[in-house]
């Protein structure tokens, strides 16, 4: 059968990752979490020490690029993706909220976008690969054969993030939470390079009254048709 290739952008925490993960299981594709990728490189830079008062030393980061190496591998038991930092296993440590509060103006940087893009677009070469994030169908993928927008409401968004954190018995604030995705929203979509926006050829989906399952069968159903399209 074919292989095509898949984009899923949109808004942070409106259930990218859990919808195209789904659906690269269903149908055997490789998935890849983008944004795990720009965390990793906010992580280095926190380990590094690269932030002070006055935000991030990009010229730091700059000549430290070339140190960062970045690969996912499955976890053999669950089947879950983890991510690698210079060969060590970071996904928890990507999720904190001090990453998630330092990521966005390091996803800003220009240089770390062409960094990662190229990585990205690499492995993306022989198609069957499904990836979310903010500028996947209008600056990775172009020509992906299925585009997808998703949205849904910021309260609804930060509500699935307090809840998920605190399933795994974590302690989270909603306020803080909610203030981080209005945050990290506002600076995604201002920024000068690929800035979050929907592609003109992406289907919009607006998940807020969604369940897990509602969405899987919706995103399954437009694979069919831009499979047999
Ligand atoms: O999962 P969540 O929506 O919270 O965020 P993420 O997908 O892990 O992405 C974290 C941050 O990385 C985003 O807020 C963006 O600033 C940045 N990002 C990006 O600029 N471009 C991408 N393709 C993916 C993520
Ligand atoms: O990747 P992104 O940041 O867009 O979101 P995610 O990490 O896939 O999902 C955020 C949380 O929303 C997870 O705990 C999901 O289980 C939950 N959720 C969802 O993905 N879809 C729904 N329709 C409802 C909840």
């Amino acid at each position: 059968m074919k292989k095509i290739t898949i984009a899923i952008d949109g808004y942070s925490s409106c259930g990218k990752s859990t919808m195209a993960k789904n659906l690269a299981r269903e149908i055997g594709y490789i998935y890849i979490d983008s944004g795990a990728m720009y965390r990793a490189v906010t992580l280095y830079s926190l380990q590094k020490g690269f932030f002070t008062e006055k935000g991030i030393e990009t010229e730091a980061l700059k000549a430290a690029m070339p140190d960062i190496h970045i690969s996912f591998r499955l976890n053999p038991e669950t089947q879950r993706p983890m991510t690698f930092l210079n060969g060590t296993n970071v996904e928890e440590a990507i999720r904190s909220m001090e990453v998630s509060s330092h990521v966005s103006p390091v996803a800003a940087l220009g240089f770390v976008r062409e960094a990662l893009v190229k990585q990205q677009q690499e492995m993306g070469k022989a198609k069957g690969i499904v990836m979310d994030g903010r500028d996947i169908g209008t600056v990775v993928f172009p020509d992906a054969e299925l585009k997808i927008f998703v949205t849904a409401s910021a309260a609804i968004r930060a509500q699935r993030r307090y809840d998920e954190l605190r399933s795994k018995g974590q302690e989270a604030s909603y306020e803080k939470i909610l203030e981080n995705v209005e945050e990290r929203d506002r600076i995604d979509q201002t920024r000068e390079v690929s800035p979050l926006r929907q592609a003109d050829d992406a289907i919009l989906l607006d998940n807020s009254h969604m369940s897990i399952a509602e969405q899987k069968q919706w995103l399954t159903e437009k694979f069919q048709a831009a499979i047999n399209g």
